[in-house]
């Protein structure tokens, strides 16, 4: 989910840029699908009219499957990546929401809306407020009295590996097992109601179309000045995922009522 970190590249390469061709193939920027996102906004089960936040909303999958499910609804998307935030746009006017999603290109940490929502999403996204406690305490902040906070975290599947912690540049206490995850959330004061594990297939389909989009493009683009440099990120990420974290870092989705 992250653009690999600590790579020495030939030049100053737009990260930005290269995570917005890296997902050309999966919008969702997760490792979960479309099949499950509905699944999840189902049990969110919001009234058509709601009002919908989705905080580091990349290409605006969740929120525009969101308003699909709220056919009144208005989903406010917020990101610092213009990349995604034109591909959001894009895909609003293509499936025509675009008058249904307003995005806001700033940082989600100082978001401040002009109301509450009743649906808050941060879907892989936690890093931007400091991780799974902070996010539950900043974006939950945003969630009406009985509205849902719906975030997706990674964990521990298994005891993480000096090969997974050396991948993901993370310390071990980054991540709790599972049932960590749902402990904190309810210490935080919120109860999951429902929740979404993604699965090895989501997490190969996923990583598979990171590194295929990147790599196709620098194929197709061989004499682009990133070129290079994708195909770098692109071998560097696939060996992090498959002699680093595959199978030891899993993705939890959780649908969350306050206590
Ligand atoms: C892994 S992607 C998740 C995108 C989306 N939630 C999804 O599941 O498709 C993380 C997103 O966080 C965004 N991001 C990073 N720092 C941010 C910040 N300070 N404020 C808002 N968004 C940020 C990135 O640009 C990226 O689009």
């Amino acid at each position: 989910m992250r653009v690999s970190a600590g790579l020495v590249l030939t030049r100053a390469v737009d990260r930005q840029r290269l995570s917005s061709i890296a997902h050309s193939h999966h919008p969702i920027a997760a490792p979960i699908f479309g099949v499950n996102v509905n699944r999840l906004l189902r049990r969110a089960g919001r009234q058509p009219a709601a009002r919908i936040l989705d905080l580091g909303c990349g290409e605006g999958a969740w929120a525009l499957q969101a308003l699909a499910h709220y056919p009144d609804g208005h989903a406010d998307g917020v990101d610092v990546s213009p990349y995604a935030l034109e591909r959001a746009a894009g895909a609003a006017a293509a499936r025509g929401l675009a008058d249904r999603l307003t995005l806001h290109e700033r940082d989600a940490r100082t978001y401040v809306p002009d109301g509450d929502y009743d649906l808050v999403l941060c879907v892989g996204s936690t890093h931007v407020f400091g991780g799974f406690g902070e996010t539950l305490k900043l974006a939950g902040r945003h969630v009406n009295a009985d509205g849902i906070l719906m975030v997706g975290e990674g964990f521990w599947q298994v005891p993480p590996t000096p090969e997974a912690l050396a991948a993901l540049h993370a310390k071990p206490e980054e991540f709790t097992d599972l049932a960590g995850l749902v402990d904190a959330a309810e210490q935080a004061g919120w109860t999951p109601v429902y929740a979404h594990v993604s699965d090895a297939a989501e997490w190969d389909d996923y990583e598979w179309s990171w590194v295929g989009s990147l790599t196709e493009w620098a194929l197709d683009n061989p004499g682009h000045p990133d070129a290079a440099d994708a195909l770098t990120v692109a071998r560097e990420h696939r060996d992090q995922w498959l002699r680093g974290y595959r199978d030891v870092l899993g993705f939890a989705t959780l649908v969350l009522r306050r206590s």
